[in-house]
């Protein structure tokens, strides 16, 4: 089941007209599900199955490049004892590729249940026509790319630190939100704490300025969630914005290199029905930024899908970052009570308000509100 690349960023329709350009892809390869657009040197990344690819930008058959990358036979083996399936599970999947300084992109893979990372040289200028991984050694990718190639992860490089969404153990059980590289303590979010995360799937991470101080930046991530855990057996799925500020380097006394800015609130996106009752899609699977002319104030598009199997339909819906800012100002929910729910926080808001850039640590409410929307497209 060899996926396609072209099949994967453009609709069916495109595929049918005539003036389309296709990578038929490679014997070797496939998941193709890693990209990274580079128009200053006029190429296309793209992370594969032991493999990160360049392409031109003009013409996808004209210079490709190729770098392979496979595990080790003996992590292919490991993986194979462990219990693996050595053909879909034992490989590297490519699920970091970032921008990391001029001259180099970081790459991080499952590395056969073994995440590891490394430097991929692309030149200063495209006439360079530089593309191989790096001789420096690899780098522990724990933290950065999943285990399991099926889990999907949600990255971005800022300032030579990696923030990442996934999960950091070989089980797949240790879901969090990670700041790694560059010269602070790593930081991550509550483990096994289904307050925080309940068993997420990260969709993207974004930096979105908060004023005209960088200090006061903030990253936004987009992923789904489970509403509610226990035993139940219908789980619904909740669409999540979560925030951090930038400036976050966790706390002194609680919340050690923990987060301690996070909060996150639930997206909506509804239509009504004729009935009174509305269709809600909360299977959030794509998010697009539109940039304005203000930094500040991108608009933000996001895909969605029904998570019933009788009503099958797809939603994009829009929302401002007015909206967002808003809805993280309170009011604020919190788990208590005898089954341990989410119940609106009706104790006093501790000063400065949850979430705030350069707030001393006091204690952690978790938050969750409500962002909702109306506006479907079909
Ligand atoms: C896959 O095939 C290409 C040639 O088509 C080769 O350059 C590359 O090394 C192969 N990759 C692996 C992992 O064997
Ligand atoms: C970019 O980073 C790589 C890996 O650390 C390093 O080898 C290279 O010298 C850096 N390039 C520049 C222009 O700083």
């Amino acid at each position: 089941n060899k996926s396609n690349i072209l099949y994967s960023l453009f609709p069916t329709e495109m595929l049918e007209s005539n003036n389309l350009l296709t990578f038929n892809g490679l014997a070797n390869s496939s998941a193709y599900h890693t990209f990274l657009l580079d128009e200053e040197r006029g190429r296309l990344f793209v992370g594969a199955k032991d493999h990160v690819l360049s392409f031109n930008l003009v013409d996808i058959n004209l210079d490709m490049q190729l770098i392979s990358w496979p595990p080790s036979p003996s992590r292919r083996d490991e993986c194979k004892w462990a219990g693996k399936d050595v053909q879909r599970e034992c490989s590297n999947f490519i699920k970091v590729l970032q921008p990391f300084n001029q001259t180099h992109l970081y790459v991080c893979g499952t590395g056969a249940f073994h995440p590891v990372c490394a430097y991929v040289e692309v030149g200063k200028r495209p006439e360079d026509n530089i593309f191989q991984l790096g001789s420096s050694s690899f780098e522990n990718g724990r933290g950065k790319s999943p285990y399991d190639p099926k889990l999907l992860t949600a990255s971005m490089l800022i300032d030579g630190e990696l923030y990442a969404g996934t999960s950091a153990d070989f089980m797949g059980r240790d879901f969090a939100i990670f700041r790694t590289l560059g010269k602070h303590h790593p930081i991550r979010t509550e483990q096994h704490d289904s307050r925080w995360l309940n068993d997420p799937r990260f969709i993207s991470v974004h930096l979105i300025p908060e004023s005209d101080n960088p200090e006061d930046d903030k990253i936004y991530l987009f992923f789904r969630e489970n509403a509610i855990d226990g035993e139940q057996t219908s789980k619904a799925t909740h669409a999540r914005i979560g925030q951090l500020c930038k400036n976050d380097f966790g706390g002194h006394r609680s919340l050690v290199n923990k987060w301690t800015t996070f909060l996150k609130a639930r997206l909506i996106c509804s239509v009504p029905g004729l009935n009174g009752i509305d269709t809600h899609f909360d299977e959030l699977q794509d998010v697009f930024l539109m940039s304005s002319k203000d930094p500040k104030n991108p608009i933000i598009y996001a895909v969605f899908t029904t998570s019933s199997n009788i009503f099958k339909g797809s939603a994009v819906c829009m929302y401002s970052m007015a909206d967002i800012r808003r809805v993280f100002l309170g009011p604020y929910a919190h788990r208590d009570g005898p089954n341990y729910q989410w119940v609106p926080f009706l104790g006093r808001v501790p000063y400065p308000r949850p979430g705030t850039v350069r707030r001393p640590i006091t204690q952690l409410i978790m938050i969750i509100n409500i962002l909702s929307t109306k506006s479907t497209l079909k």
